[in-house]
């Protein structure tokens, strides 16, 4: 295992400490002092035009930042992920959703396997099992055809696939819908299935290990609800045949451990595989993205692995200075370690991103979240800020204010589309561009805010020009595609992968495990007893678990 670099002990963080002790945003100054500013830093990855210059950088600060890079040996770190090499320190496994959008015709043997072939294996089986659905050449065990699907996964089996379904809604085939059931809350199931016609619904049981708690309890209520619905109108027998095939017929399965698909009763001629170097939360374009697929189709689903490839290229390929991912990265790194940021807000100018946000704190929390590096040692500087957002321009309604006057600083990607999949107008006024003025706004103020000058010269009485003062020097990135294709899609995942990649490299972490959610769910596991009723279980916790499961046990009517 090559021993993390630290990288506080780098000449490149040296210098960067030195322009932080001095350093003074003055986004006003700068644009009016360099006409060619929002040129030379702005760059296009794939079909991303991404605007870096309403960033606190400069030429210096970005040539230190890839001298950082550099020292920490990235470049050697991201070879070594997409050949396959047991990156993940902590799991010993290789780290290869970059192989999940190989074209056919490239190649990749890693541990033996031939990674590009099993890859395009399971998407031929994924898109067999798509068309089937779509053309209702797979019909419920009744003989009608699906019209919804239901996918039952949590955290990477989860998120992944509601966002992109939710995103790529415009290419969802007509008479098709999908439901996603993640939370334990038997609410979840309750509702998502309230109003389902149990003859036309098919379920996903997604779960890469395919023991999570949550996901197999949903499954099983799920197959109750199934048998209990068909049996009660008397459209199946109650035999353990008849519900065998009703089961065969309304459910399928993904996951990487088809021994436990069988033992749960779904035939593994109905499960689709992937593989354990595939992180949960970088899985939804393996076979995790099958709902996603039975949407949106064959073609689509295979223009949105095409995206995430282009981005993959462009991070492996492209010159630093221009490397939209690699550069991004280690902006946050600018901002986390030299300027205390803690937080990272994502908004897309887009509703159909509005899942964007959730996702992607999976993504960059469940990877970046770590105290100690990939050779067991204590981190040397912090990591893993919180990424959160909501679409604009509800956030501009809700927490822009604390964005834009509070006293800390949030770094901000604003992401929107030219082309909008609904071209309304009301009267004179294209709505998509009232929506996007906001968009161009919201950066414009967040960079150069407004002087105390300029508020009086707005007549404004002076006792209040002090609360009407925006300080500026905000700094935001905005990220604009033509459209919200599935491509582009595909390329604003990979582009988010590649910075938590990044960041996960400079600060020397294992950003694919994610040790830290394993205490809770063993704890739940021994609470349970004493949540049901257990006194001697319930003797063994603390005192305020005790006291908070009694007055639970006390409040529950059964
Ligand atoms: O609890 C965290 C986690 O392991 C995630 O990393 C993963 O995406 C999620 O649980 C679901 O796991 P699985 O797909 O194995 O059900």
């Amino acid at each position: 295992m090559t021993a993390p670099v630290d990288p506080t002990t780098t000449q490149a963080w040296q210098k960067l400490a030195d322009l932080a002790d001095d350093f003074t945003p003055d986004l006003r100054g700068w644009f009016a002092g360099d006409a060619d500013r929002a040129d030379r830093f702005t760059l296009d990855a794939g079909d991303l035009h991404v605007d870096l210059s309403k960033n606190w950088i400069s030429d210096e600060v970005r040539d230190q930042l890839l001298a950082l890079a550099d020292e920490v040996g990235l470049a050697g770190r991201r070879a070594a992920m997409v050949a396959g090499e047991h990156i993940n320190s902590t799991e010993d496994r290789a780290v290869l959703h970059t192989a999940l959008r190989l074209p056919r015709d490239a190649a990749l043997t890693v541990d033996g396997q031939d990674v590009v072939a099993d890859v395009h294996a399971t998407l031929d089986k994924v898109y067999a099992f798509a068309d089937q659905v779509r053309s209702g050449e797979w019909v419920g065990v009744t003989g009608k055809r699906i019209e919804t699907v239901v996918n039952i996964g949590i955290g990477g089996s989860d998120l992944g696939p509601v966002m992109v379904y939710e995103a790529l809604l415009p290419y969802k085939q007509e008479g098709l819908a999908c439901r996603f059931v993640s939370n334990i809350d038997p609410t979840d199931i309750a509702e998502k299935t309230s109003d389902l016609d149990p003859e036309t619904t098919l379920f996903i049981v997604c779960s890469k290990t395919f023991t999570t708690l949550e996901t197999l309890t949903n499954a099983r209520l799920a197959k109750a609800w199934l048998l209990g619905r068909l049996e009660s109108a008397g459209l199946i027998e109650g035999s353990d045949e008849a519900r065998a095939e009703a089961v065969a017929k309304h459910f399928v399965a993904v996951s990487t451990a088809l021994d436990k698909v069988a033992d749960f009763g779904i035939d593994p001629a109905n499960a689709f595989g992937f593989w354990d170097w595939v992180g949960g939360r970088y899985s939804v374009d393996s076979a995790v993205g099958t709902a996603v697929a039975v949407a949106i189709g064959k073609e689509n689903f295979a223009d949105f692995l095409a995206g995430f490839h282009a981005m993959d290229e462009h991070f492996l390929t492209a010159d630093p200075a221009k490397n939209v991912p690699l550069l991004m990265g280690l902006l946050n790194v600018w901002y986390v370690n030299f300027h205390g940021a803690a937080s990272h807000a994502v908004l897309p100018y887009a509703q159909y991103l509005h899942r964007f946000p959730a996702y992607l704190q999976q993504l960059t929390m469940e990877s970046n979240g770590k105290s100690v590096r990939w050779d067991g040692s204590e981190v040397t500087t912090d990591t893993g800020e919180v990424f959160w957002g909501e679409p604009g321009t509800n956030g501009q309604h809700a927490f822009y204010q604390l964005i834009h006057q509070g006293t800390r600083l949030i770094p901000a990607d604003f992401i929107a589309v030219a082309n909008p999949a609904h071209a309304l107008r009301d009267g004179d006024a294209d709505v998509h561009e009232l929506f996007l003025s906001n968009f161009f706004a919201q950066t414009a103020a967040l960079a150069f805010g407004k002087t105390a000058d300029e508020v009086r010269a707005e007549g404004t009485a002076e006792a209040i020009v002090p609360a009407r003062v925006f300080e500026g020097n905000r700094p935001t990135t905005s990220i604009m595609a033509s459209a919200l294709t599935p491509s582009v899609v595909g390329q604003l995942i990979a582009l988010y992968e590649h910075i938590t990649f990044t960041q996960g490299i400079v600060w020397g972490i294992d950003s694919f495990d994610q040790w830290g959610v394993e205490l809770g769910k063993k704890l739940a596991l021994q609470i349970a007893p004493a949540v049901s009723g257990d006194d001697q279980a319930l003797s063994h916790q603390d005192g305020s678990t005790q006291s908070l499961v009694r007055w639970y046990r006390a409040q529950r009517r059964h």
